[in-house]
């Protein structure tokens, strides 16, 4: 999984397209994209959409994102859109895994009421967005066998912090933005869940968000949220390991195969050891 499209759950039109632009998953937004008058009529769509698309060949995983839990919206967003059987439920403004523990029991009654197997479907936790979610990044591991992946936000943050903004004059994010960042990707490493850099708002601008995704890539991101269309193939490319990476991997991993009982090996006149072959199984994983 490298990219994750946010399509508004009320727009029939951009989920057919978000349908066909690569994406390996969408993400349909019942929250922050949809008006509060317009979130009944949301479910609906999205619930319509949701029983069409599955049944596509080669088709994206297909996520929602519910309102948050103090939202009073997270109920009947669940009510409304887990009979069509979504592969998962974002979870915006989680607060920790207490929170993510919450939203997995919620899940369980709608499978069991709508006869979905038990834990099919998965999480995924916003996890930055209040300045108290920050101190709770250390509590996902764990919380749900359902928690796949934990993504960070700096627009809300910046909302609950009083920023005036979250990038310096060079573009780069300030350093409460950073924080957040970091304390993610080591949240979601302690979770043994995947890691997902936040969306790259403006969306015109294709070498800003590679040169982003490149910086999340290296640092140890698994995949990026996307807002347009257009960002997918940045993204996917980035994020997707090159034929010379796999075929490192897989020599690291052959080396320590033949010899089981080594702690260290030669490739190519390079010292490998433990943290290689570890870095290796991690790549493989993800092809
Ligand atoms: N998913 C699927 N299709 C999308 C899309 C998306 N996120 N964003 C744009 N498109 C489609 C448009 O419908 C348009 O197709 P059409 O002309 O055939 O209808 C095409 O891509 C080009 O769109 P463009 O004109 O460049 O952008 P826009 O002005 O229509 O939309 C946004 C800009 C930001 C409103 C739109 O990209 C969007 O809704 N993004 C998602 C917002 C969201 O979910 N936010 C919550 C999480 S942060
Ligand atoms: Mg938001």
């Amino acid at each position: 999984m490298r990219s994750y499209l946010f399509v508004p759950g009320d727009s029939a039109r951009k989920m057919e397209k978000g349908m066909g632009c690569g994406a390996d998953a969408l993400i349909i937004d019942l929250e922050d994209s949809v008006a509060p008058s317009a979130k009944e009529t949301a479910r609906q769509v999205t619930a319509e959409f949701l029983r069409e698309a599955k049944g596509a060949a080669g088709r994206p995983r297909l996520f929602v994102r519910v309102n948050d839990l103090a939202s009073g919206h997270t109920a009947a967003d669940l009510d409304g859109v887990m009979e069509a059987g979504p592969d998962g439920i974002v979870q915006p403004k989680a607060c920790g895994g207490t929170d993510v523990a919450h939203l997995a029991a919620m899940i369980a009654v709608r499978e069991a009421e709508f006869g979905l197997d038990d834990g099919v479907t998965r999480i995924m936790a916003i996890a930055t967005e209040t300045a108290r979610s920050i101190f709770a990044l250390g509590t996902f591991r764990g919380a749900s066998h359902r928690l796949a992946g934990i993504a960070w936000g700096g627009e809300d943050l910046s909302a609950d912090l009083g920023s005036e903004g979250n990038r310096d004059a060079n573009g780069h994010y300030t350093d409460p933005y950073r924080l957040a960042r970091s304390l993610t990707l080591m949240g979601a490493s302690a979770a043994e869940v995947d890691a997902i850099d936040t969306v790259y708002t403006n969306f015109r601008d294709l070498d800003g968000l590679a040169a982003e995704c490149r910086d999340a890539r290296r640092d140890g991101f698994a995949a990026k949220m996307a807002i347009h269309p257009a960002q997918v193939p940045v993204i996917n490319e980035t994020f997707a390991p090159t034929p010379e990476e796999i075929a490192r991997a897989r020599a690291i991993i052959a080396a320590f195969d033949a010899d089981p009982n080594a702690g260290v090996v030669a490739i190519d006149g390079e010292m490998i050891d433990m943290p290689h072959l570890k870095r290796a199984r991690r790549l493989m994983s993800r092809v």
